[in-house]
Order: C-alpha cells, then sequence, then structure tokens
C-alpha cells in the first residue's frame, strides 16, 4: 500500500456509532440538553468508513453534515437513541457509544407550553432516569464476538473512575476524557486514555479527533469475531 494510504481493516464490518447530545423535551419549546457537539462520533464514524466498514451513525441533534457512504439515523431523545442503537446493533461487529445521553428525563411532558404565572413560583422539575444503553448492550451481548466501546468524560479521579466505569458497563474498552473548562466540548481536538477490559491502558496525546477515532479502531480490530 502506498504512503497514507488506508488499510481497509473493517472492510466486511457492520460498525454502530452513536454521536451527539440527547434532549429531554419538558414542553414544546424547551428541553434538557448538553454540551455534545458530536464531533467525536462523526470522526468515528468517517474513519470506520474509510477503513471499509458499513456505518450506522446514530445522531442527536449535532447539526453536522452528513458524512458521506454513512447510513445516518436521526434521533432526539435517549429512548429515542436506545431503540435506534439497539435495532442496529443486532447485526453488528462493534458499537462505540460516543453520544452523550441524558442520565435524567422531565417525569412529565406539557403538551403546552408551560406558562408564568404572576405572584406564582414556578413549580420544581421532577426527573426520572433514563434506561442505560452501553450497559444494557454490555451486559446482554447480543452477539458473541461483538466489540462494545463506551466513553466517559470524568473531571477527578480519572483513570479509577473509568475503570470502574467500565467494569458497571460490562464494555471491551472505555475512552475517557478529562474534562473540565474549555477541554472537549466542542473542540476539533481531543486527548484520552482508552482503557481496555483486559487491563490495558492506551494513552492518546492531544491531537485531531481523527487522530483518537483511529486509534480507538486499531484497538477494536484485533477484538472482533472471526465471521
Ligand atoms: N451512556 C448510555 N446510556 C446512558 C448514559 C450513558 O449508553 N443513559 C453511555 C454513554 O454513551 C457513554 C457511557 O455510557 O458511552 C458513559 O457515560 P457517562 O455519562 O460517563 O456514564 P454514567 O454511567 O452516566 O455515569 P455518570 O454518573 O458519571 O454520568
Ligand atoms: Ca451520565
Amino acid at each position: 500500500l502506498a504512503r497514507g494510504a488506508v488499510v481497509p481493516d473493517l472492510a466486511g464490518r457492520h460498525v454502530v456509532v452513536s454521536a451527539g447530545g440527547t434532549r429531554e423535551p419538558l414542553d414544546p419549546v424547551r428541553f434538557l440538553g448538553n454540551r455534545s457537539s458530536g464531533k467525536q462520533g462523526y470522526a468515528l464514524a468517517r474513519t470506520a468508513a474509510a477503513r471499509g466498514a458499513r456505518v450506522t451513525l446514530v445522531e442527536a441533534n449535532t447539526g453536522l453534515p452528513d458524512p458521506a457512504g454513512v447510513d445516518i439515523v436521526r434521533v432526539g431523545t435517549a429512548v429515542q437513541l436506545r431503540e435506534a442503537v439497539l435495532k442496529a446493533a443486532a447485526d453488528a461487529d462493534a458499537v462505540v457509544m460516543a453520544a452523550a445521553v441524558a442520565d435524567f428525563r422531565p417525569a412529565e411532558y406539557a403538551a403546552g407550553k408551560i406558562k408564568k404565572k404572576d405572584g406564582e413560583e414556578p413549580a420544581p422539575i421532577v426527573l426520572v432516569r433514563n434506561p442505560d444503553i452501553l450497559a444494557e448492550i454490555g451486559a446482554e451481548r447480543p452477539r458473541p464476538g461483538q466489540v462494545i466501546v463506551g466513553f466517559a468524560a470524568e473531571t477527578d479521579d480519572v483513570l479509577a473512575n473509568g475503570r470502574a466505569k467500565l467494569r458497571r458497563k460490562g464494555c471491551d474498552l472505555l475512552v475517557v476524557n478529562e474534562v473540565g473548562e474549555r477541554k472537549t466540548f466542542g473542540a476539533d481536538e481531543n486527548e484520552a486514555v482508552i482503557l481496555g477490559a483486559d487491563g490495558g491502558e492506551t494513552p492518546v496525546p492531544h491531537g485531531p479527533k481523527e487522530a483518537l477515532a483511529d486509534t480507538i479502531w486499531d484497538l477494536v480490530v484485533p477484538s472482533l469475531g472471526s465471521d
């Protein structure tokens, strides 16, 4: 292969990537959301397609342009993202949960816009837990040989929290980002440590999100099942 050519080591594989951040509606005009830009998930989808994979990108609220050669499923909420990811995961060789999934959603959705009333305090917003999609896939393992990758953004005790999260979620790899002011959200660059269920620890220096994406696929490829 020529220098710079991409090795098609994901040819014949189906990979599922979730990207963006879910929005949990309160009423027709308001939602609870997060700052995920979706750029890391899109970089994963682009690099997987370049390496020959069939890619299903489950996208939540990114507003990013469609990458070429990728099947896109658009969702809004965590519940919708779960449906789409589980459906696509049924025949997938790898599932990468790069999306920031809201942990909670409003317990009630107001069909009409919530209005303020003179002299009245606002009603508290009651939240309920959303399903944990990664933990569900990690526990059920619908396909033997399927590689499951999670992400974690941590502010403190990054590695210890990452290790505990990897175990809790039952995934094969966990990409741990240290977040804080100016770090990660919306940026084109990222730095991370990739933890493996086998005890592996791969530091990825600060660089383009594409480079982190390629390192993730480099670690996924040797673990893929043979059929
Ligand atoms: N995730 C998921 N479903 C959820 C929440 C998170 O699938 N309801 C996935 C994310 O896509 C990510 C991983 O789980 O790949 C870790 O997300 P994170 O928010 O770091 O983990 P949590 O278990 O929600 O822990 P925390 O309390 O630190 O938010
Ligand atoms: Ca969370």
